[in-house]
């Protein structure tokens, strides 16, 4: 009986203290999920952080519908399709291929794009890849 009361307690305070941990360490891409493969972990963590609003790229860049920005499914396409360079557009390092007509509204992000780290920006193209197959 005594046994059972102080296990309980123990398991208290280890849910407790885990609770905290991740309050005061808030990670746009601290989700893990489980059985994913590292490819498929990347992906995941690149939409968290595309959704997050950190990043905010999901505010013009739908999955399947234009909005302001073309859809990330067109960008994926256009990308594969002309063998882009992702990661290279979003270190500023290479030109736009989709709509470079509108090429200005997408410099503004290039502040918080050079924030990310190089993992960051490789889970971005990873994400983005990943919605057409
Ligand atoms: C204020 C609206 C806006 C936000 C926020 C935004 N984008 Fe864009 N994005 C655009 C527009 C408009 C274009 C089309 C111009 C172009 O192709 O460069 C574009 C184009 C792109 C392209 C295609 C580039 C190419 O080769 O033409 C990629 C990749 C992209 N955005 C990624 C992102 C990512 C990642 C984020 C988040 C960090 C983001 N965007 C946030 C508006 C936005």
């Amino acid at each position: 009986m005594k046994k059972k009361i102080v296990f309980a307690l123990f398991a208290a305070t280890v849910l407790v203290s885990c609770n905290k941990e991740k309050e005061v360490n808030p990670s746009v891409s601290d989700t893990k999920y489980e059985n994913l493969n590292p490819e498929e972990q990347l992906v995941a963590d690149g939409q968290e952080l595309f959704e997050s609003n950190k990043a905010a790229c999901y505010s013009c860049h739908k999955v399947d519908q234009k909005v302001i920005g073309p859809s990330v499914k067109e960008i994926a396409e256009i990308y594969k399709e002309q063998n882009g360079d992702l990661v290279a557009f979003l270190r500023k390092k290479a030109k736009p291929i989709v709509d470079p007509t509108q090429y200005n509204v997408m410099e503004t992000n290039f502040a918080i794009l050079k924030t990310m780290s190089d993992e960051e920006i490789k889970s971005l193209e990873a994400y983005i890849l990943s919605t057409v197959k």
